[in-house]
């Protein structure tokens, strides 16, 4: 049966403008209200809601279905607009109230097994069980609408600057991000296997070697690795890459493209340039690479006034190579009790770290339980290079200095979460620049690349691939918002002998940089534009400017924590007869 009643408005949009007019709309009941004479109802559609009045004196007729109206069920109504008796200042269509004359009803439904409404306190599971139903919840509409925006001013704005929209495979090679490969079987070709790609990377400066000289695409990327707040198994990257540009001209289209989406989407003016910072001294200073710069809380250097200290915790740790770094939390000392220094303790232990030692300093003097393994001249020098006065708590780390930066960086965060020393409302670009080529992966004793084995060193430091290949500097960066990392990029590689000595630092011998990317190497030969570009991540750039604190707030169907969909129940057992095809033998099914 197809419905009489056509939509003339959307519900959300009516206001006293409307008053008088003769209206059509459908949608969903939020909410049923008997009051005698009167029916009330609620109706939601994706612009908002509006309150629909059923009176006898009007229609019997609507009057009477009315009442076997239950929570959402679908109706098409007509009726007229009129004043409300009663103004609602909490609704955006609180002025009016439409009194009904027709009511169709298109459907039934059966009570939800969660709320409609966005405070419901109910289990994530439950929600992604029937995220259909969590979808209708506005605030879940917001947030499609507006990633739904976001894409839109990104395509335009990359369209208008000449960039082309390219799809790349999704059936395809083992990429080289670093994150595990989803493998699928190939039932054509027995034991093989397509890797679905973690990016398009090696597609896009094949897209170069073609000419194409900009392409974009808003492309699924898909990555195996331990899921977190802003991590997914299947992402959005919003992915660029250029021909024949530098990095100011990557970074400078992209501070323009930044701009652009922050004023059209919260209407926030960005200053640019956007500031930069090394990688060096984002990670002496934040402990990090990607650093919230809205607070302070930096990291202080404090080995050399501690490294001949009676303190062999400190002492040993600078002796063995390491560092001993604090941060000051300045004018907050007060607020932390000893059982607040010890939770914090145990916190950054999460991190590595082996304890966490402290300093407070009141206007008596220093409270400290290592103060006492310290000269006076030794405990001075701390609080001066601390910058510590009456009032403040100095926090240390002493290990390697990788393990100092990881546990201070986080505690850094974790303390400015607990004072609530930035407001949601600031938003802070950064690019990190100079990150390293290479860095040295223990468990497989190499040299293993920290963006690509295709991003290209800086040029001063070419030469010392051979002699110092840690200390070679790529020409890479990232753009952090708020401490995430929202993209990345480089400049690459593009000629055939520089990508062979990297393969070679790498420990890749010609014949596996061959099997492994020999098409590239291949197409390198035949005149190869200088490129690069970079690719953001949509759902972590979308999950900020929504004020999300999950990426999953922001993807229409996301999977949990545990890489499944509650909702469809992959990832499943196949049957044996795909499995006898695709020549595959499952020998244990295990649950996760
Ligand atoms: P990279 O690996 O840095 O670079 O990825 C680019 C951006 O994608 C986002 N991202 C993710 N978002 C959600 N879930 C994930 N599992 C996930 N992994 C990454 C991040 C990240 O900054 N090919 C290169 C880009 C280039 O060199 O041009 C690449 O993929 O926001
Ligand atoms: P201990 O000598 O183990 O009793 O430790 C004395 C204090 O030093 C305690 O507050 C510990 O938390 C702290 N501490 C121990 N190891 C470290 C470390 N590696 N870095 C910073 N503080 C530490």
């Amino acid at each position: 049966m197809t419905s009489t009643l056509k939509r003339s408005h959307m519900c959300g949009t009516l206001t006293s403008v409307n008053i008088k007019d003769e209206v059509i709309l459908t949608g969903w009941v939020q909410k049923r209200r008997d009051l005698g004479g009167l029916i009330f109802v609620d109706l939601r559609d994706r612009s908002g809601l509006v309150q629909i009045v059923f009176d006898k004196d009007i229609s019997v007729d609507a009057f009477t279905k009315a009442e076997s109206l239950g929570s959402e069920y679908v109706i098409s109504v007509s009726g007229k607009v009129y004043k409300r008796h009663s103004i609602n200042p909490n609704m955006p269509t609180g002025e009016i109230e439409i009194f009904a004359e027709e009511l169709e009803i298109l459907n039934t439904a059966e009570t939800t097994p969660i709320y409609i409404k966005d405070d419901d306190d109910v289990s994530e599971n439950l929600r992604l069980k029937y995220r259909y139903l969590d979808l209708r919840k506005p605030s879940m509409q917001k947030n499609l609408i507006f990633r739904s925006q976001v894409a839109n001013i990104i395509r335009n704005f990359l369209s208008e600057e000449d960039f082309i929209e390219v799809e790349t495979p999704m059936l395809t090679k083992p990429t080289p991000e670093g994150a595990r490969d989803y493998l699928v079987p190939s039932r054509v070709n027995h034991g093989k296997f397509f890797a679905l790609p973690q990016s398009p990377q090696l597609f896009k400066q094949l897209l170069m070697v073609s000419g194409m000289e900009r392409y974009f695409q808003i492309v699924k990327c898909f990555r195996d690795e331990d899921l977190r707040a802003d991590r997914q198994p299947e992402f959005t990257q919003v992915d660029c890459e250029m021909s024949f540009v530098d990095i100011e001209d990557v970074m400078k289209i992209n501070e323009r493209l930044l701009e652009k989406v922050f004023k059209e989407t919260l209407n926030i003016n960005l200053q640019l340039p956007i500031e930069r910072i090394t990688y060096k001294e984002a990670m002496a200073r934040y402990g990090s690479d990607k650093p919230d710069t809205r607070f302070g809380l930096e990291l202080i250097d404090m080995s050399q006034v501690v490294k001949e200290s009676g303190f062999k915790v400190f002492s040993s740790a600078v002796e063995n190579g390491g560092s001993v770094q604090a941060i000051n939390v300045k004018g907050h000392g007060e607020k932390f009790s000893r059982k607040d220094i010890t939770n914090l303790e145990e916190y950054v232990k999460t991190y590595g770290a082996k304890g966490l030692a402290w300093m407070k300093i009141t206007e008596e003097g220093v409270t400290s339980p290592i103060a006492k393994f310290f000269t006076e001249e030794e405990v001075n020098t701390i609080i001066k290079l601390g910058d510590a006065t009456a009032g403040d708590l100095l926090l240390f780390v002493a290990d390697k200095t990788n393990v100092v930066h990881d546990a201070l960086g986080h505690l850094r965060l974790e303390i400015a979460k607990r004072l609530q020393l930035v407001s949601n409302d600031q938003y802070k670009l950064l690019w990190v620049t100079e990150f390293p080529l290479l860095e040295y992966a223990e468990e497989e004793n190499r040299y293993v690349a920290k963006h690509h084995p295709f991003t290209a060193p800086m040029d001063e430091d070419i030469d010392l691939l051979d002699t110092a290949p840690e200390k070679v500097r790529a020409k890479a960066y990232d753009i952090v918002l708020n401490g995430h990392e929202i993209g990345g990029g480089s400049m690459r590689i593009y000629s055939s002998d520089l990508q062979q000595k990297m393969f070679t630092t790498l420990g890749f011998s010609e014949e596996e940089a061959w099997e492994k990317f020999g098409f590239l190497l291949e197409a390198f030969k035949y005149g190869t534009p200088p490129h690069g570009g970079i690719a953001y991540g949509l759902d972590r750039l979308v999950m900020l400017l929504t004020k999300e604190e999950n990426i999953r707030q922001v993807i229409a169907f996301p999977k949990t924590q545990n890489a499944t969909c509650p909702m469809t129940n992959a990832p499943a057992i196949a049957d044996e007869k795909q499995l006898n095809e695709l020549n595959i033998q499952v020998t244990e099914e295990r649950e996760s």
